[in-house]
């Protein structure tokens, strides 16, 4: 017997006191832990009160014979799966087919054979040990499934988001000629409007010198018609359309950036670029309550997938303003740093990228999960779980490295380290 199996508990309902004794001791002697009743209601509470792992249970007692008590205690359920081995005399009428369709696993015959009873305990208890293994199997089993399917439903997600990205590209390139336009034109309106306004200007001069009545009914006529405010208002007019139209082929341009469908080839690209696409498209996230705060060292052209890039910065980003918004209380001077540098580790140069926030931090056991797939500390609905494990997946496949450090309700730093093609470069 292994040291293992003796820890296990028997408990043995018989009511002759001699055949309590043998199998008391010789399971005993096995290292087995042994309780001992000598009725079936008795060994019904018993086994209710702590279950034990196997019953041994006598066929023929007065109050209530072995197959009741079998039949009981199936009925429970916290009892049922417990493995029952009736005892029986051989000199007794014993049914096989009432002790199994009761509920019992095997039987014994007195006189109890010990080696026999030793060998059928042990087989039984392991049974139950293998049951128990496959039941937790079970589980974990259904828990990966579990896992898988939103894992599925995740990756349908992504081909939704890659067929957005193509829509998106088409149509930030079809937006892209429009708004040049509109842009190019206001910038000629403008200057249309203020030659016009200086002719004006000048009939108004010649018109002064040499007709009068005239001149006073133009006067007239201006007043009438807030002529002023109106000339006043041309030029910011003429401004406004041109701030906005810059601000849309900003958005296009960030829009382009971002959904480049690029699987296939590694390009050198501006990382700054990427970030900046990335934070005008959560503009309406970030808004006046958080300052961002860029300090951009010079950093090489960086070999990546920019799609794939430009979702680690969305995913880090987007889990800064998270943890900003999730902090209590917000204040004032929230904000996110965003340092770029070029840095040597273990000889080797790689651009670092710095996010760094003041928002509520990591705990130090939540800390090591953050890259697991499926973990989030947010309410159903808002976190998936799976934002650093992807962005992580990406930053390997790119060679490099993601680290992230905290300081609870202080604020969260993640360094992103990517390598660069150029060795050479002097640092
Ligand atoms: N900047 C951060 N500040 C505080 N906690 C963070 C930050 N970034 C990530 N976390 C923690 O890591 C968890 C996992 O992040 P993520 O994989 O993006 O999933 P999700 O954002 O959907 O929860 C978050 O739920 C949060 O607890
Ligand atoms: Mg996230």
């Amino acid at each position: 017997m292994d040291k293992e199996m003796k820890k296990e508990t028997i408990l043995v309902v018989d009511d002759t006191p001699a055949n309590l004794e043998i199998l008391l001791r010789v399971f005993q002697i096995e290292g087995y832990k042994v309780r001992a009743v000598t009725s079936g209601p008795m060994g019904i509470r018993a086994a209710g009160n702590d279950p034990p792992d196997i019953i041994l249970l006598d066929v023929s007692m007065p109050e209530m014979n072995g197959y009741e008590t079998c039949k009981i205690l199936k009925k429970n359920e916290a009892l049922k799966n417990i493995p029952v081995i009736f005892i029986s005399a051989l000199t007794e009428t014993f049914d096989k087919v009432t002790a199994f369709e009761s509920g019992g696993v095997d039987y014994i015959t007195k006189p109890i054979q010990i080696e026999e009873a030793l060998a059928r305990v042990k087989t039984h208890l392991a049974l139950r040990k293998y049951q128990f293994l496959l039941e937790e199997k079970n589980r974990e089993l259904s828990e990966t499934i579990d896992h898988l399917k939103e894992a599925q439903s995740q990756l349908i997600n992504s081909e939704k988001m890659a067929s957005l990205g193509v829509l998106t590209a088409g149509i930030a390139h079809e937006i892209n000629n429009p708004i040049s336009f509109i842009y190019t034109s206001s910038l000629g309106l403008s200057k249309d409007i203020a030659f016009f306004l200086d002719m004006q200007k000048k009939y108004e001069d010649a018109f002064q010198k040499c007709d009068q009545p005239l001149m006073q009914e133009i006067n007239e006529y201006k007043q009438d018609y807030d002529f002023d405010e109106r000339f006043a208002e041309l030029s910011q007019l003429s401004e406004n359309i041109i701030t906005g139209a810059k601000r849309i082929s900003g958005i296009v341009q960030s829009l382009r950036l971002f959904s480049r469908i690029d699987e296939a080839d590694l390009k050198e690209i501006d990382l700054v670029e990427n970030i900046e696409s990335t934070i005008l498209l959560l503009h309406h996230k970030i808004s006046n309550k958080i300052n961002v705060v860029r300090e951009y060292g010079t950093i090489p052209p960086v070999p990546c997938f920019p799609a794939k890039i430009s979702q680690v910065f969305m995913n880090v980003l987007s889990n800064a303003i998270e943890a900003i918004e999730e902090k209590h209380p917000m204040t004032d001077n929230e904000q996110i740093v965003i340092v770029t540098k070029l840095i040597k580790r273990k000889d080797v140069p790689y651009v670092n990228i710095e996010i760094s926030d003041t928002g509520k931090g990591i705990p130090e056991k939540v800390m090591n999960h953050i890259f697991d797939p499926f973990f989030t500390t947010k309410p159903v609905g808002k976190g998936m779980g799976l934002g650093l494990s992807i962005t992580n997946n990406i930053i390997k496949e790119h060679g490099g490295v993601i680290e992230a450090s905290a300081i609870e309700n202080q604020g969260t730093t993640f360094r992103i380290l990517l390598p660069i093609r150029n060795t050479e470069i002097k640092l």
